[in-house]
C-alpha cells in the first residue's frame, strides 16, 4: 500500500499572509500544498490564479499540487505548469471530450496530470484516461468552498478507482477532496485513498501538525 500524504489546502489560509501560511505547512509535516484555482464561472466562488503559483513556488520546496475549477482548462494549464506546479489537476465536467488532450498538455509542459470527478460522476466515465493520469482526484464535496460536510458515498468511487489500477496494473495516486477530517481519515485511507486535502481541518487546529499526522493515522 502507498504511503499517506496529507495535501492542506490554502483555501483556508489567510491569503493575506500566504507565504507564512505555506512555510507553517511544510514545518508542520504536510506534503504537497493543494492550490485551489476557482474562476466564478466553473464554480462559484473566485479565489487566484498563476501569479499565486508562480509566488509561492518561491517560498516552499513543497510539491504544489493546483486544482484547477476553471473552464477551459486547456488554455491555462501550460502556464500553471511553467509558473512552477509540480500537479495539475482538470475537472472531466470542465473538460468533457477534451480531458484526454488536455491532460496530454500538461505532460508536456512538464508536470503531473490528473483528472478530477465530482461527487455525482462515476468514476467509470473517466476509465479512458486512467492510463494517462499520474493522479486522480475525487471530490467528497461538490467544488467552491472550503468547510463542507464530507458525502460519504464519494467512497464508491475511490474503491472504484482503487481496484482499476490493481486490475489493469496502474499506479496513480488518489486523492480525496472535501471534508477531510482525522475522524473520518482512517475510512478514507481504508477505501484506498492515498493523498487526502484537508482545507478547515488543518487551518482552523491549534496544533497543525497533530492534525497531519492524525490524517495519516500515525
Ligand atoms: C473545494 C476545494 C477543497 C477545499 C477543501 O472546492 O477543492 O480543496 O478547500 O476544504 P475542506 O477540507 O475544508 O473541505
Ligand atoms: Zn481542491
Amino acid at each position: 500500500m502507498k504511503e499517506t500524504k496529507i495535501a492542506p489546502s490554502v483555501l483556508s489560509a489567510d491569503f493575506s499572509k500566504m507565504g507564512e501560511e505555506v512555510k507553517s505547512l511544510e514545518a508542520c509535516g504536510a506534503d504537497l500544498v493543494h492550490c485551489d484555482v476557482m474562476d466564478g464561472v466553473f464554480v462559484n466562488n473566485i479565489t487566484f490564479g498563476i501569479k499565486m503559483v508562480e509566488d509561492l513556488r518561491k517560498c516552499t520546496a513543497l510539491p504544489l499540487d493546483c486544482h484547477l475549477m476553471i473552464v477551459h482548462p486547456e488554455k491555462y494549464v501550460g502556464r500553471f505548469a511553467k509558473a512552477g506546479a509540480d500537479i495539475v489537476t482538470v475537472h472531466y465536467e470542465a473538460c468533457g471530450e477534451t480531458l484526454k488532450s488536455t491532460l496530454e498538455l500538461i505532460r508536456a509542459a512538464g508536470a503531473k496530470c490528473g483528472a478530477v470527478i465530482n461527487p455525482d460522476t462515476p468514476a467509470e466515465k473517466i476509465a479512458d484516461v486512467l492510463p494517462l493520469c499520474d493522479m486522480v482526484l475525487v471530490m467528497s464535496v461538490f467544488p467552491g468552498f472550503g468547510g463542507q460536510k464530507f458525502i460519504g458515498e464519494t467512497l464508491e468511487n475511490v474503491r472504484f478507482l482503487r481496484n482499476f489500477a490493481a486490475e489493469h496494473g496502474l499506479s496513480y495516486d488518489i486523492e480525496i477532496d472535501g471534508g477531510i477530517t482525522p475522524e473520518n481519515a482512517g475510512r478514507v485511507r481504508e477505501a484506498g485513498a492515498n493523498v487526502l486535502v484537508a482545507g478547515s481541518a488543518v487551518f482552523r487546529a491549534p496544533d497543525r501538525r497533530a492534525v497531519i499526522s492524525a490524517l495519516k493515522g500515525k
